[in-house]
């Protein structure tokens, strides 16, 4: 049985379809700080079974003991942690509490009952602002990072290895996400935002849906195509996928192994409203503003190494992308709590 923490979240809840699919037994632990048990009722609905879910901390050594005691769990794929890099700079304790301390409690807790095998949710942020792109895996990590929850993926990743060093019988697997964006086919699971969106994606689907009057394109002077960001936005299906393939090389791996999951194309930020634009038939209003703190001009991967050893590759175009993530906001404009 594979453990899935964070799994009532936007990745988590996707990849359970995916583990569903493929008759893989999992169970889900989540604190529902960012999530609600309505998304995992929805999952039900599309997979057509129920989800064994247990309500708790990863941070809560007891809580996690009981859970292994109880379910005999071989490997773990670990979502849970907390995402938002603008409340990270304001409360950075927070940050490293729940996802680095949070972390190494289930590490310890693996350790005791001899699970060793675990799938790590990072980020391209860990490459900081790369000198080359497409950004491949052996690039530099851990430079230049701007933000606690940057750190605290990178902080992650150098524990995984450390552990692996002092125990070769791990099996680790770092999966590197680029920009997830869209939704399950069925609009019935999607990005739900607590407050206002901080990414592009759902900011430009509330405004499109009314319930935000205008983006802001943060910088039209980047040294890109045409002066916006450029992103690697990747189908969040895909991503699950990837997950799924991920669980099937875990046993063969004899070190760690750090996978971007990425398509690699890159888009700029006129070029996912333009796109989505399209995709959804809707106008999005927009202004032009100065540049985010802490953003760089283009972030893509070199997707090869997911290619060659997971058997990955991802499928869904940036126009299925806006759809799907168009579907989702629409039919759900208040995400979970409609
Ligand atoms: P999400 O917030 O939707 O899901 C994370 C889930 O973890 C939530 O359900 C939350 O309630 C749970 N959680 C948080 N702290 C917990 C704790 N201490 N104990 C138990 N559960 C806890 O986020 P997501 O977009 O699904 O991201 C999943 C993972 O992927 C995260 O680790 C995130 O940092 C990482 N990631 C996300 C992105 C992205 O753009 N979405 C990019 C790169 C990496
Ligand atoms: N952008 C806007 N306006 C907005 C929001 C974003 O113009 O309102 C632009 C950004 O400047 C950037 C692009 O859209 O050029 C994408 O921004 P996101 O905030 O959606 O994504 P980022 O690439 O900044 O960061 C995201 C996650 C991080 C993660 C990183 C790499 O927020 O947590 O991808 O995985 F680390």
């Amino acid at each position: 049985m594979v453990l899935i923490t964070g799994g009532a979240g936007y990745i988590g809840t996707h990849t359970l379809i995916e583990l569903a699919k493929d008759n893989i037994d999992f169970i889900v632990y989540d604190n529902l700080y960012n999530s609600s048990k309505e998304a995992l009722k929805r999952v039900e609905q599309i997979i057509g079974k129920k989800i064994t879910f247990i309500k708790g901390d990863i941070r809560d050594i007891d809580s996690l003991k009981k859970l292994f005691n109880s379910y005999k769990i071989d490997s773990v794929i670990h979502f849970a942690g907390l995402k938002a890099v603008g409340e990270s700079v304001a409360k950075p304790l927070k940050y490293y509490d729940n996802n680095i301390n949070g972390t190494i409690k289930l590490l310890e807790v693996m350790s005791q009952f001899n699970c060793k095998k675990i799938i790590f949710s990072s980020s391209a942020t860990v490459y900081g602002d790369p000198k080359i792109v497409p950004i491949s895996e052996d690039s530099q990590v851990g430079v230049g990072l701007t933000n606690p929850y940057g750190k605290s993926k990178y902080f992650i990743e150098e524990i995984l290895k450390d552990l692996y060093s002092s125990d070769n019988e791990w099996k680790i697997v770092i999966l590197r996400y680029f920009n997830p964006i869209g939704a399950h086919e069925s609009g019935l699971i999607g990005e739900d935002p607590n407050d206002i969106p901080n990414n592009l994606m759902p900011y430009i689907t509330q405004v499109a849906v009314g319930k935000l009057d205008r983006l802001s394109i943060f910088g039209d002077d980047y040294n890109t195509h045409d002066g916006t960001g450029v992103r690697d936005y990747i189908h969040v299906v895909d991503l699950a996928n990837g997950h799924l393939k991920a669980l099937k090389i875990l046993d063969k791996i004899n070190k760690v192994e750090e996978i971007n999951l990425g398509t690699g194309k890159g888009y700029s930020v006129l070029d996912v409203v333009k796109a989505f634009e399209k995709a959804s038939e809707k106008r999005v209003n927009y202004k032009i503003a100065k540049r985010r703190e802490g953003d760089i001009a283009k972030c893509y991967a070199n997707p090869t190494k997911a290619k060659k050893l997971l058997n990955w590759e991802a499928k869904k175009d940036l126009e299925q992308m806006c759809k799907d993530s168009w579907r989702w906001q629409s039919q759900n404009p208040n995400g979970y709590s409609n």
